[in-house]
């Protein structure tokens, strides 16, 4: 009896300490990570983490996930499942001038009536995060994706520090959305970047393109590693404490979320361009990037009032910040050949600092450029950072320039293969016509097949193809779904389990839609949009292969340049036999089919043109198919109706004016096929603040619950 007293006693002071620990340890993190104001040092912190890590691996029976000693990560490898955003997640409209900024505030006064408030952000530069917290735990992450479906990322995002796993405060809803951006900052950047050139591995471009990456790892211990922040700009849910911006994320920094201390509210538009003005200048000393400034509507009612487009938000605006410029020497240009055989200079740099970042090389892109703008070697050449991954040189200090520099040639041979280059008609850049003999064009294409964004071969990355490659496994796409287990097993560097997981994710690629494939197979110039148009326009390869130029070009963004291009890839027996292979592998060559939203158009055709202010043409013919009709291209006396949007073609105009065909406009069309019952619109409850935020009428719901 005494002793199960003694154990008790014991257990609950065990119970107590760990939950003591870890109360003081979350205190510590956000003092650190979220305030920047530490209050013990680093190595007392690690004493009370190691204090508390083996008392819960002594005690097992008290785990907890929301522990802060879970924000080291594991080393499980991770999948991301496809989360579906329960409100899309939009953007933001842009744009590079004060004027313009001035004339979206002069819009929302006109239309307010009033004077209205702003809240003036910094446009931070890293990734975009959906956090969702239930009972005050965080629930779970998602990436913005393609804005309607992400990927869960939870296990990752847990480790970022500033990120809370369980609230603090009071009033916070009890279920509810905040969204904001995973940022790297410099120093966790040049570090990174620091060790992987130590290892020999690829650099980051830049913290951006490092932080979404780093949110996609696999293992979520090396996440713990990378020193991510994160920092909260919009939130939504049911029963916010507030009906506005500003003070709802004021009451989010007391549940113990990291927002922003640089926002400001503003009651006209020069003291948005102050804060502009300001920032421009200052944010150069921030320790993390940011790219412009977010000037939004303070008040929820308003910005109910004021709505939104087919993509982003009437009532917020994005300005952009000119691009930063430095001056440095170009040392020389080597050459680089691409999975189409397109041949890049590149510029190699004296290393010079520029947006926080060391610049090494910049883009060339082709022998017209070098000359247009006359560089040399040995060159003071202007270095500039825009929205690009790699930066760009958009001039040369002629002043600078040494008497015996001579004037810059372009190679006549191809860097890897040696095969004479040759040039398109029309077609600025250089190409190797070596496609099936060329190592840089034969792994470029298998590795933008593996892309994600295509067939999403994971475990297979840009070193692994190059390993199969050089043992001869592969040659081409089409060898991939030959690979068997026991073949990459031996490999080195490939285990069992990676091989039986290379195999899995290469099986699984089989289901993948048609447009990725499409994608996938790298027809020079067919991006994922267009494939995307491709497939949804022709549905299914066997009609594609056979398309004339002119049919091609009745697809959306096909122009003559694509379909040219498209018929050059298909008359390719090699390239016509690799998609035999791939079809008897069971790979999707048909487009999917879809569920119709209503027949409300059952057997109406319909024509669509001119262009429109709320959705794009495919959103339209999207809508049209959806509710049972046909696309027409051209009017005929079959024609039902046309949606005309601005500028319709005067022909097609006076065609249907004789043919006495109805045109509506894209409203009409829009609030026509809204009314149809059937259509589904958001699927989850609508009562809440984001909803109120983003379903202010109608036709919008019918996009966004419909068409992303
Ligand atoms: S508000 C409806 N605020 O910019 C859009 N976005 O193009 C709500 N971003 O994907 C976004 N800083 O990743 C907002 N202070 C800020 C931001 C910000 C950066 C990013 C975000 C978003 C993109 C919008």
């Amino acid at each position: 009896m005494r002793d199960t007293i003694v154990n008790m006693v014991s257990h609950n002071s065990v119970k107590e300490q760990i939950e003591e620990l870890r109360r003081e340890l979350n205190y510590h993190n956000h003092k650190y990570y979220v305030e920047n104001s530490p209050e013990i040092s680093d190595f007392d912190f690690d004493a009370k983490m190691r204090l508390l890590q083996d008392l819960e691996a002594a005690h097992p029976e008290y785990a907890d996930p929301d522990s802060p000693s879970s924000r080291v990560g594991s080393d499980i490898t991770s999948e991301f499942h496809s989360v579906k955003h329960r409100y899309p997640m939009l953007s933001l409209s842009n744009t590079y001038s004060t004027e313009e900024a001035g004339e979206f505030i002069e819009r929302i006064e006109r239309e307010a009536e009033d004077e209205v408030a702003f809240v003036c952000e910094l446009k931070f530069d890293g990734t975009a995060i959906s956090l969702t917290y239930q009972h005050g735990r965080l629930l779970r992450a998602v990436t913005r994706g393609d804005g309607v479906q992400g990927d869960d990322v939870t296990a990752n995002v847990r480790t970022i520090r500033s990120i809370p796993l369980q609230l603090t405060g009071e009033g916070y809803p009890d279920y509810f959305e905040i969204r904001g951006e995973i940022l790297m900052p410099y120093a966790s950047f040049d570090r990174i970047n620091a060790e992987r050139e130590a290892a020999g591995e690829q650099l980051f471009a830049n913290p951006r393109n490092a932080a979404a990456g780093t949110l996609k790892q696999q293992q979520s211990a090396v996440v713990a590693k990378r020193g991510l922040d994160c920092v909260l700009y919009q939130i939504a849910g049911d029963e916010l404490p507030y009906a506005n911006h500003w003070e709802n994320l004021q009451a989010a920094k007391s549940w113990g979320f990291k927002i922003s201390d640089k926002m400001h509210i503003c009651h006209s538009a020069k003291e948005v361009f102050d804060y502009i003005a300001y920032w421009d200048t200052a944010r150069k000393e921030l320790p993390f990037p940011t790219d412009g400034v977010v000037i939004k509507v303070n008040d929820f009612a308003l910005r109910r009032t004021l709505g939104f487009t087919a993509k982003s938000p009437r009532w917020a605006v994005a300005y952009k910040f000119k691009a930063e410029q430095a001056l440095t020497r170009l040392e020389s240009i080597s050459f680089q050949v691409g999975r189409t055989g397109a041949v890049t200079p590149v510029a190699n740099l004296a290393p010079v600092q520029l947006a926080g970042t060391t610049v090494k090389r910049a883009t060339l892109h082709n022998a017209e450029q070098i000359a247009a703008l006359d560089l040399r070697i040995g060159d003071m050449v202007y270095v500039e950072k825009g929205g690009e991954i790699i930066p760009k040189i958009t001039g040369s200090e002629p002043a600078e320039r040494t008497t015996e520099s001579q004037p810059f040639e372009f190679i006549t041979l191809c860097p890897e293969c040696g095969t004479p280059l040759v040039r398109y008609e029309g077609e600025a850049k250089h190409y190797c016509p070596n496609q099936s003999g060329c190592r840089p064009q034969i792994l470029g294409r298998i590795i933008h097949f593996i892309r994600r964004k295509a067939l999403d071969i994971d475990g297979l990355g840009s070193e692994t193809v190059e390993l199969l490659f050089e043992n001869g496994l592969i040659r081409d796409i089409a060898d991939l779904y030959d690979l068997r287990a026991i073949d990459l097993a031996v490999l080195p560097r490939l285990g069992d389990k990676s091989a039986e997981n290379i195999i899995r994710s290469i099986n699984r690629s089989r289901s993948i839609p048609f447009y990725r494939v499409l994608f996938g197979l790298g027809i020079r110039f067919v991006g994922e949009t267009t494939a995307k148009h491709l497939a949804g326009f022709f549905r299914g390869i066997d009609a594609l292969m056979v398309a004339e130029r002119e049919e091609l070009m009745q697809s959306e963004e096909v122009g003559e340049k694509i379909a040219d291009s498209i018929i050059e890839y298909f008359a390719d027996p090699i390239n016509r036999t690799i998609i035999e292979r791939l079809r008897k592998q069971g790979l999707q060559f048909e487009a999917e089919h879809r569920e119709l939203h209503s027949s409300l158009l059952a057997g109406k055709n319909v024509v669509i043109s001119g262009k429109f202010i709320d959705h794009t043409r495919d959103e339209l013919k999207e809508l049209i198919e959806l509710h049972g009709g046909k696309n027409q291209s051209g009017v005929g006396a079959n024609t039902d109706f046309i949606v005309a949007g601005e500028n319709m073609g005067p022909a097609k105009l006076q065609k249907a004016q004789k043919l006495g065909i109805r045109i509506l406009s894209e409203k009409e069309f829009i609030e026509m096929v809204a009314d149809t019952p059937t259509l589904p619109i958001v699927e989850e409850p609508t009562n809440t603040a984001l909803a109120q935020e983003s379903t202010p009428v109608k036709e919008q719901v019918v996009v966004q619950g419909s068409l992303f």
